[in-house]
């Protein structure tokens, strides 16, 4: 599959801790569950996919400015608390041509006053949060669409 037809997919802190972490906000799903159905949905809209997960915020940095330079169809970023706090992610999505969609399991905006801060969604094309594990679904296919 040509780099322009692949999706990045990436995960910020705690992420790798679905299906344990908080289940009554994050759902019973976990990333592996999340990445099956991304890959049925990207096989079914004709998508490649490439999803990965880290705790460390210079590494999605990274990720995003790789995902540019492989001249990548678009970006799913779910940045985890780092939505709230880094200036070194909303600077990296301004920096590149490749589209970014900010994805959230739950919807920060019902919740603690500090998650009602997204650095990630004030440099991002678009968000889509409060859906659960559907939502990169959805992101997907907003994705898939641009
Ligand atoms: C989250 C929301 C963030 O506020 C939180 O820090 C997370 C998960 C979500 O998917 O709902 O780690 O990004």
């Amino acid at each position: 599959m040509p780099d322009s037809k692949t999706i990045y997919v990436l995960n910020g802190p705690n992420l790798n801790m679905l299906g344990l972490r908080e289940p009554e906000i994050y759902g019973s799903d976990t990333l592996d569950d999340i990445a099956g159905m991304l890959d049925d949905r990207a096989q079914a809209i004709g998508v490649d996919i490439d999803m990965r997960q880290t705790n460390h915020e210079g590494l999605l940095v990274d990720w995003i400015q790789e995902a540019n330079a492989r001249n990548a169809h678009a970006i799913l970023l779910n940045a985890g608390a780092f939505t709230h706090t880094s200036i070194a992610i909303h600077d990296a999505i301004k920096a590149v041509t490749v589209p970014v969609i900010e994805v959230h399991l739950s919807n920060p905006h019902r919740r603690e006053p500090f998650r009602h801060t997204s650095f990630v969604g004030m440099a991002a094309k678009g968000t889509i949060a409060g859906f659960g594990a559907h939502g990169y679904v959805l992101a997907l296919d907003a994705a898939a669409k641009l």
